[in-house]
């Protein structure tokens, strides 16, 4: 191999080609027969760089935490072109008329993707009668044609009330998500257009609808919440004429999802999204805010399931790379990962004491019991940190590079003034060379979580000008402990070169990738301050996976 970090770094439990190149997740759905997550993705599997022809890669997993690679799905019919992103859809109902009985009517998928060529983008759509292996052309592609060369990423979805396919498409350069409706995935009408909101980068890509439940903030048993709408004065804003009126209870709401490159606030790739209602026709976004999905440099591309196992769980992933570097990345044989899939609800919270707002909040979905047999876990509680005495903590040496850990500590704002760097840090560090770690921790006076993985002997690390290594945070407390002071979460998962944070239960996420060298698996935890009696750790267990 080329580089040493070629097969060591390759996670575990996030999907990963088994060679070549990956990008965007694609016609992600669920198939309730077989019990299986179906996943597609942009994909060149002759070498690991984005190429032509691009076709759609496929992996199937049955729990969202091991996935199966079975190779090319779609592909498009010349050579200098690209079956580019998409998505899929279950037309249990046949208004296709592309499926007869012998198909089951929980495995009748229909995909919609855009094939690019050399100057034009149109839409076509596919379709499966072996549960989603293999697809057929419908012959009398392409489906959709506005004569345009940026017009890409149709992501489908079923509109109960009016009995409709709706699709948003980006009209990629002229900042527009194209709205179109159609009855039975073929004859689709322009319904309207969402155009130049949120942070507008360089172009719109891979936009998505998808209703989303609203649910009492650290309850995640999916019962509706009992949210009145509008019930605080941040929602009292008339500049979108709202269809709610004051008392109605808010039990889901749309969400419209869109990634936007280059041009990201971080540099390169963002995810963004907003919350409003969708009326079969119109997106009508509650407030103007532009907001993110992730706040870390590796999340793109994000898009939902079709179908759950509930039917009603919004669950979705997302390419955890960023155009900036991803195909410079330091792995040869096979390029790039999805994020851990994640469920989606929307809860209030408070970004600061005067305002409740809607909030997209994410949690991931894996089976982590499955991960915990025979692995070790250590935990400590109720330890406040002093300047000179580092905590330290070890994981078992025959370390797979895979862990979780939750974290959650207490700040003392009265022990240190406006001019300290009033910081703790957890120190993650290689088992083979301590020289390489990454750096998490928080600070109080910018009230921001932060990281650091730029310590590393991999020259990628150092050299990519893009590869930014320090990325923080803000962060509102979780809640007030008995003792008056501010708590606060995060739940971490590290698959050998991805790292997951969670805040505070989801109300917050940032991913990012990271690379030590070859089989330097994270084995050992330091625990520092600059501020003595100024954290608390209340709660930190780590907890090594394996498969
Ligand atoms: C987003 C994207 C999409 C396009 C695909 C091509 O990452 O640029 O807009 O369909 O990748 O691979």
């Amino acid at each position: 191999l080329e580089d040493g970090t070629d097969h060591s770094n390759r996670p575990l439990i996030h999907l990963t080609p088994d060679k070549g190149w990956m990008n965007d997740p694609n016609g992600l759905w669920y198939d309730a027969k077989d019990e299986l997550w179906h996943a597609y993705y942009q994909y060149y599997p002759e070498v690991a760089h984005w190429g032509r022809p691009l076709a759609w890669g496929h992996s199937v997993s049955s729990d969202l935490t091991i996935w199966n690679d079975t190779g090319v799905a779609i592909r498009p019919h010349r050579n200098d072109s690209g079956a580019y992103s998409g998505s899929m859809v279950i037309d249990y109902n046949n208004t296709s008329g592309f499926f007869n009985g012998s198909v089951d009517p929980r495995q009748r998928v229909i995909a919609m993707w855009t094939f690019d060529s050399p100057g034009s983008e149109t839409q076509h759509i596919s379709y499966s009668v072996d549960g989603g292996y293999t697809f057929i052309d419908y012959e009398q592609n392409p489906v959709l044609d506005i004569n345009e060369s940026n017009f890409r990423d149709p992501k489908v979805t079923w509109h109960e009330e009016t009995s409709k396919w709706i699709v948003t498409i980006a009209h990629s350069q002229k900042f527009e998500i194209l709205i179109y409706s159609s009855p039975d995935m073929k004859d689709w009408t322009l319904e309207s257009s969402f155009s130049h909101s949120g942070f507008l980068a360089f172009q719109y890509e891979c936009p998505g609808l998808v209703k989303v439940p609203v649910v009492k903030a650290s309850n995640n048993d999916y019962v509706p919440a009992n949210l009145t709408y509008p019930n605080s004065t941040t929602y009292n804003s008339s500049y979108f004429n709202t269809t709610f009126s004051q008392g109605d209870e808010l039990e889901e709401a749309w969400v419209m999802f869109l990634s936007v490159n280059p041009g990201g606030p971080l540099g390169g790739s963002v995810n963004e999204y907003f919350i409003g209602d969708f009326n079969g026709t119109h997106f009508t976004p509650f407030t103007p805010q532009t907001r993110f999905v992730d706040f870390g440099k590796d999340f793109y591309a994000f898009q939902t399931f079709f179908n759950t196992p509930n039917g009603k769980d919004v669950i979705g992933l997302a390419w955890a790379s960023n155009w900036q570097y991803c195909e410079a990345v330091p792995t040869r044989s096979w390029r790039s990962s999805m994020s851990i899939a994640r469920n989606f609800t929307i809860q209030e919270y408070a970004p600061n004491p005067e305002s409740v707002e809607l909030n997209l909040n994410s949690m991931p979905v894996y089976d982590r019991e499955s991960l915990i047999a025979n692995q070790s876990r250590i935990t400590t509680h109720n330890r406040t940190l002093e300047k000179n005495s580092a905590i330290h903590l070890n994981l078992s040496n025959n370390g797979t590079g895979v862990f979780d850990f939750n974290l959650t500590w207490s700040l003392n704002s009265s022990v240190y003034t406006n001019s300290d760097v009033a910081e703790f840090s957890l120190y993650l560090i290689g088992s083979d060379n301590s020289e390489e770690y990454l750096r998490i921790g928080y600070e109080g006076n910018s009230g921001a979580f932060f990281l650091d993985r730029g310590h590393s002997d991999v020259d990628f690390v150092s050299r990519n000008p893009f590869f930014t290594d320090k990325l923080s945070t803000y962060l509102e407390p979780y809640e007030t402990l008995e003792n008056g002071l501010n708590s606060y979460k995060v739940y971490g998962i590290v698959d050998r070169n991805l790292i997951e944070l969670f805040f505070n239960d989801g109300s917050e996420a940032m991913t990012n990738l990271f690379f030590f060298s070859d089989g330097n698996y994270i084995n050992e935890v330091d625990i520092r301050t600059s501020i003595d009696h100024c954290y608390n750790i209340e709660e930190l267990s780590i907890q090594q996976l394996g498969i």
